[in-house]
């Protein structure tokens, strides 16, 4: 089966997003674990941006000695120096420089033309280069660029000395059909250059990063750029947890493999959290608190029964603790029954009855059945029997 390689940019394009700038101590700590986790390049910093990041990016140079550590530059020397910089103490370093390419870009932001915008990229990418081993070019947005300018300014790289390039969807504008056309196209166009790895890089302004990443799987990109908790600019990046997931849920269909370590995922999403104090929402796919929890009573009845009946991959698979039968008004008899067995409470028929109303009256006030509330039930509904319980159970006071 063919790897695909992880490119990993929270510490980048992550990071540059509102509320997750981080210091060089919290991009450190989360480099180890990124490396930890199997990803196969850490894109550490957009050195040029300041003295702190280019500091950042050498520090994580310094100390990621299995992953290549990659520093982002536009196709400008000042940048390229200040990349190059940053990258000097990394054992296995990366140059990636961008220039976009659509001509809203070309001609509103960069006031330049197609062919000066080729000249650039050519010119910077041999200087590059002739410093840095491994080049990678990224046509920023790739998917509003015409395709014939695009395959032109990507062979330029190419005959210039890059040997990963990367076609961003920069806005999030892409569908997945066109995403994987581009790729198929510029394949095409590379023809003389069959090593040359294509990278997808996508933003989830239309909730289709992930989808736009697996169609460019299927056309061909052997590289994703994705994010932990699938943070980055605006809407964030293709998420790197729900990637993983994807690719090994539905090995069927995309028959590739990474280097990834599934259990690390929801100990790195938790790390990041805790640094940047950003929570994941409870929805979010593989990582939120409720990815794993069932509430309504047909669920919890069948996860207590097969836990694939209602999960595609098991929660310790992607390293969260326990799945989580949350009870409520949602919740069926079984899950009662369960949770109180776990709680050293093994119950009748009739007390399961009894108890199930009574709860099912403090969830429509309350929401959800703690712990504590149902042993409190069924202390309650046990005094109010005439017969002897039929397993008098711990006290309430030692159940956490
Ligand atoms: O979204 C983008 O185009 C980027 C590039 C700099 C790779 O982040
Ligand atoms: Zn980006």
């Amino acid at each position: 089966m063919e790897t695909v390689q992880i490119f990993d940019t929270t510490l980048r394009d992550g990071e540059q997003s509102p509320g997750f700038s981080m210091n060089r101590e919290e991009k450190l700590q989360l480099a180890r674990q990124i490396e930890q986790l199997g990803v196969d390049i850490i894109e550490a910093g957009f050195p040029i941006a300041s003295p702190g990041d280019l500091e950042a990016t050498r520090a994580v140079a310094a100390e990621i000695k299995h992953c290549t550590v990659a520093a982002l530059a536009r196709a400008k020397q000042d940048d390229v120096d200040a990349a190059l910089r940053g990258l000097e103490p990394a054992a296995k370093p990366r140059l990636h420089l961008f220039l976009a390419t659509s001509d809203l870009h070309l001609k509103y932001k960069l006031r330049t033309t197609r062919e000066q915008a080729i000249d650039q990229i050519a010119k910077m990418v041999r200087f590059g280069k002739q410093h840095c081993d491994e080049v990678e070019f990224s046509a920023e947005d790739a998917s509003r660029t015409e395709i014939d300018y695009l395959s032109q300014a990507v062979l330029a790289a190419v005959e210039s000395g890059a040997t990963i390039i990367n076609l961003p969807d920069t806005v999030g504008y892409s569908t997945p059909d066109d995403y994987a056309q581009i790729f198929r196209d510029v394949r095409a166009r590379l023809g003389a250059h069959p090593n040359v790895v294509l990278s997808a890089h996508c933003h989830d302004d239309l909730g289709l990063a992930l989808a736009n990443s697996l169609a460019a799987i299927d056309a061909g990109a052997r590289q994703i750029e994705c994010t932990i908790n699938g943070i980055g600019e605006r809407a964030g990046n293709t998420s790197l947890e729900e990637l993983a997931v994807a690719l090994q849920v539905r090995q069927d269909r995309y028959p590739v493999t990474t280097n990834l370590q599934l259990e690390k995922l929801y100990p790195t999403s938790r790390m990041l959290s805790t640094i940047t104090g950003i929570s994941v929402p409870p929805n979010k796919a593989v990582v939120g608190a409720n990815a794993f929890a069932h509430e309504a009573g047909i669920h919890q009845d069948g996860i207590l029964k097969n836990p694939l009946t209602y999960e595609i991959i098991l929660p310790e698979k992607v390293g969260v603790p326990a799945r989580r039968l949350v009870l409520g008004k949602h919740s069926g008899r079984n899950a009662f029954r369960s949770r109180l067995a776990e709680l050293g409470y093994e119950t009748t028929d009739s007390e399961i009855a009894e108890c199930y109303r009574l709860a099912i009256v403090r969830a429509d006030e309350d929401k959800e059945i703690g712990d504590r509330d149902l042993i409190s039930i069924i202390h309650q509904v046990r005094r109010g029997q005439t017969s002897a319980p039929a397993n008098s159970g711990p006290s309430a006071a030692t159940v956490r």
